[in-house]
C-alpha cells in the first residue's frame, strides 16, 4: 500500500447509516410524509460508495485483487468517484472509463483522488456510450494482466451490498415500517438488493423502481434521455421489471421539476435520480389515500449537478425551459408533477 494511504478499517466503518430525512409533500391538497434517505452523506457523497466498496472486496475475496493489481471500470459518474474513493483508500491504481457526459464534479473528484480518466469519444452503434465504453475496458484488459474489472453490471456483490446493508438500514430507521420504498435505477443492483431484503422480512412493503422515459433498463422503448445518474440503454442483468412490486417511468422534466421544488422550499438539494423517485413517490401517493408511510432512496445530492439541473443556462439549452423555469407554481404543474408544494417535517 502507497505511503501515507488512509487505513482501511476507517473509510469502511463511515460509508452507510446515512440519515433519513422527514418532509411533507402536499398531494391533492393533503400533506402526506416521505421520508428522504440522503446517501449523499456517504464519504463519496452517493450510494455507489456502498457498490464500490463491495465490488472491490468482492475481487478481494476472490483472490482477483491484490498489491500490483490496478482496478478498472466503465462509469458515466457516481460508480467513478466511489471507487477513487475506496482504490485510493486501498491501495490499488484505479483507471475510469468515461464519457463526454460524465459531470465535472465527478471527473474532478475522480481527479483528485489519483484516478486515470480514460474518454471515449465516439458514441456506440446505439447512439449512448456504454457500449463504448465496455469495449475500451476489454482493450484495456486485454493489453494490460494486471488489470481487473469489477463489472457492475454483472457482478452479484453489487444487488448484495444492498441486500445486506442497504436493505435492512431502510427498515432500522425506528419511523415504523414503510408502506412504499422508491429506488432509481442504473445497473439496477440497489433496486434489485433492497427488493429482495424487502420481500424477505417485509412482505407487506412495495419496493417501487423508478426509470425516467428512454430507459430501458426495466423495459420500455428506448430515447432521448437528458438526465445522468438514472438510467441505461441496456437492461438491468439484476432486476427485471417483475422484480420491484412495480416500475414507474417518469419524464426527466418531472424529475427537474421535483428537485428544484425541494431545493427551493427545504434546500435540501438532491440529484436528479431522486427528484425521479420523489416524483414517483408523490404519483403514488395520490393514487392510494391510505398509504401512510413512504421512503425515497436519494442516491446523490445537488453537489454534482449545480451546473446542469440546478442551472437555469443549461435548462435552456436541454429544452427544459418551458415549465422549469420561473414560478414554482407554473412549472411543477407543466412538469405534470403530483405534488405542489414540499416542507421540512
Ligand atoms: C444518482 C444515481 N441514482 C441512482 C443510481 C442507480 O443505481 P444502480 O446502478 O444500483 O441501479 C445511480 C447509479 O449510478 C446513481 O448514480
Amino acid at each position: 500500500m502507497p505511503e501515507g494511504t488512509p487505513a482501511r478499517a476507517k473509510d469502511v466503518s463511515r460509508i452507510g447509516r446515512t440519515p433519513l430525512l422527514p418532509v411533507r409533500l402536499r398531494v391533492a391538497g393533503r400533506w402526506r410524509e416521505v421520508g428522504l434517505k440522503l446517501e449523499q452523506f456517504n464519504p463519496g457523497g452517493s450510494v455507489k460508495d456502498r457498490t464500490a466498496y463491495a465490488l472491490v472486496e468482492d475481487l478481494e475475496d476472490r483472490g482477483l485483487l491484490g498489491p500490483g493489481r490496478t482496478v478498472v471500470e466503465s462509469t458515466s459518474g457516481n460508480l467513478g468517484a466511489a471507487l477513487a474513493y475506496v482504490c485510493r483508500s486501498r491501495g490499488y491504481p484505479f483507471v475510469a472509463v468515461v464519457d463526454p457526459r460524465a459531470s465535472r464534479r465527478n471527473l474532478d473528484e475522480m481527479a483528485a483522488l489519483a484516478a486515470t480518466l480514460e474518454r471515449v469519444d465516439a458514441p456506440d452503434a446505439h447512439g449512448g456510450y456504454l457500449r463504448a465504453r465496455i469495449r475500451r475496458v476489454r482493450e484495456l484488459l486485454a493489453s494490460d494482466p494486471t488489470c481487473v474489472w469489477p463489472d457492475q453490471y454483472r457482478n452479484p456483490a453489487n444487488p448484495r451490498v444492498h441486500r445486506e446493508q442497504t436493505g435492512p438500514e431502510i427498515l432500522r430507521h425506528g419511523s415504523g415500517r414503510p408502506d412504499a420504498v422508491f429506488v432509481a435505477v442504473s445497473t439496477g443492483g440497489t433496486l434489485a438488493g433492497v427488493a429482495q431484503y424487502l420481500r424477505m422480512v417485509a412482505p407487506g412493503c412495495r419496493v417501487v423502481g423508478v426509470d425516467v422515459r428512454g430507459s430501458v433498463v426495466l423495459g420500455g422503448p428506448p430515447g432521448r434521455r437528458r438526465l445522468t445518474g438514472i438510467g441505461a440503454g441496456r437492461p438491468s442483468d439484476f432486476a427485471r421489471p417483475g422484480d420491484g412490486d412495480q416500475v414507474r417511468h417518469l419524464s426527466d422534466a418531472e424529475a427537474v421539476a421535483a428537485c428544484r421544488l425541494l431545493r427551493e422550499r427545504t434546500g435540501v438539494g438532491v440529484g436528479g435520480s431522486s427528484g425521479a423517485v420523489l416524483a414517483a413517490a408523490a404519483r403514488y401517493l395520490t393514487e392510494r389515500p391510505e398509504v401512510e408511510r413512504v421512503v425515497c432512496l436519494c442516491a446523490d445530492g445537488a453537489d454534482r449537478y449545480e451546473d446542469t439541473l440546478y442551472s437555469g443556462a443549461w435548462l435552456r439549452e436541454h429544452g427544459f425551459a418551458t415549465g422549469t423555469t420561473g414560478a414554482a407554481a407554473a412549472r411543477t404543474a407543466a412538469a405534470g408533477l403530483a405534488f405542489d408544494a414540499v416542507a421540512l417535517a
